[in-house]
């Protein structure tokens, strides 16, 4: 008797002949002669029918939610069923017979939100993490389809790189200590030795904000490299996320359908991408939020408006160095525009930030000050600029916003198997 995977069954290998599975009861349905169990794995769910004459009827009636299971019994092909498949069911052995589940259907967000342990079973984040899977896999096909070698940065930090009021510190034994905002610094410094980097790694943000777009804990996909301009670094971002998107669009047609999502948005995405720089955005802005003048940030509500007329993902650049960051390198002849660009996308807004970096230490220092921030704390970031310095770009994308886009997510929190926010850090 073959163990299978319950997704072979569904896909028609197993029509007619015995098989076994395990797995664990995803509902139940009990009748006087014949007891329907929906049977999950980490593939997917079969429906199995138990006869009263079948010596498993009395397993079968044991049964609580949850409980783990051998199943052996005869697949067929039955339209019916969801799936279009079933298992007669002939042998049953509980492994683990589950207490009272605590989740059902009349439960408060809140209540699955705490038991988030045994949410995680659900077919929406089986299906949500499986494409979360695939969407890594995607991102490190592209970088290495284009020569970038991935490195492993410190999460244990000494100085700020997205500015102190989003930083988290702690103690590190005696001292004073931060986890990273962003992993760009580190890879600055290995560009110098392996030129094309790139890391997917957790970020932190002391963030207060409460949306759809932000979470204290979030994994950053993020890529540097030298001898580039912002030219370069548009392109190979919509290139990623054109192979992103395409990837997923042929690869996960069933994980969307049964979410729900609309996977056709993904095969539009091509490249090149429009872009518009910040003063356009303002230009497009300013009819419907008066207020709005060069100079002043876009915020969440401003960007998806923008999002809105594109209906797809573009990139907004040159924004006014006063917002940005330190590191961002400034226009040598009006030094007031920063070459700072973000992708944006209909419903989130931002999802990534990048740019080119100031290569000169002189005017890197003074950018230090000014930001208040002091030099000799970045003494090895100034090394970079005294030792053979280079033009380099990089970018940030958050793993998350992204799956929130493509997979038209009410929530962040989704998005990601343990969300950490302002208010949630259990389990
Ligand atoms: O725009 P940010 O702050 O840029 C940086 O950190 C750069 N140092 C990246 C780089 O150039 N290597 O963050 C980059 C991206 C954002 O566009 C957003 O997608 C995501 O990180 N992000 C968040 N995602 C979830 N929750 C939060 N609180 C986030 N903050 C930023
Ligand atoms: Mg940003």
């Amino acid at each position: 008797m073959a163990m299978v995977k319950i997704r072979e069954i569904l896909e028609g290998c197993c029509a007619d002949q015995k098989v076994t599975v395990r797995g664990w009861v995803y509902r139940k349905r009990e009748g006087k002669e014949l007891i329907f169990l929906l049977i999950r794995d980490s593939t997917g769910v079969i429906q199995c029918t138990i006869k009263k004459t079948s010596p498993s009827w009395n397993e079968a009636q044991k049964l609580t939610i949850e409980s783990s299971l051998t199943l052996e019994g005869t697949a067929k092909e039955d339209k019916r069923a969801p799936g279009g498949f079933e298992i007669g069911a002939e042998t049953i052995t509980i492994i683990g017979l589950a207490e009272t589940f605590p989740i059902s259907k009349d439960k408060s967000e809140e209540f699955i939100r705490d038991m988030r342990h045994l949410w995680l079973r659900s077919r929406k984040m089986n299906l949500v993490m499986k494409v979360r899977a695939d969407v890594l896999d995607a991102a490190r096909q592209y970088f290495k389809s284009q020569d970038y070698t991935e490195v492993s940065p410190p999460m244990f930090i000494s100085a700020a790189v997205e500015g102190g009021s989003t930083l988290f510190g702690l103690k590190y034994f005696d001292q004073d200590l931060y986890l990273t905002q962003s992993s760009q610094l580190y890879l600055e410094i290995l560009i110098y030795s392996l030129e094309n980097v790139y890391c997917i790694a957790p970020s932190f943000r002391a963030e207060k904000s409460r949306t759809i777009r932000h979470l204290t804990e979030y994994w950053h996909i993020e890529g540097e490299w030298p001898f580039a301009d912002m030219n370069d670094l548009m392109k190979f971002e919509e290139g990623l996320m054109t192979h992103v998107c395409q990837t997923i669009g042929d690869k996960c047609q069933k994980e969307f359908a049964e979410l729900g999502a609309d996977i056709a948005k993904l095969k539009a995405v091509k490249a090149p991408f429009p872009r518009i720089t910040y003063k356009e955005a303002i230009d497009r802005l300013k009819p419907k939020n008066p207020q709005l003048a060069w100079g002043a940030d876009l915020g969440y509500e401003d960007e998806k408006v923008l999002a809105e007329d594109f209906g797809k993902p573009f990139f907004v650049y040159d924004y006014p160095t006063e917002i940005k960051a330190f590191y961002c390198k400034t226009y040598s002849d009006h030094s007031e525009v920063a070459m700072s660009v973000d992708m944006m996308v209909p419903r989130i807004g931002e999802i990534s930030t990048g740019g080119a970096r100031e290569e000169n230490k002189d005017i890197l220092t003074e950018r230090m000050k000014a930001q208040g921030l002091k030099p000799e704390d970045y003494e090895w970031y100034l090394d970079l600029r005294r030792y053979g310095t280079v033009p380099h770009v990089g970018f940030g994308m958050g793993l998350e916003r992204l799956l929130v886009w493509m997979l038209d997510l009410d929530n962040i929190i989704d998005a990601i198997p343990f969300p950490r926010t302002t208010r949630r850090f259990y389990p």
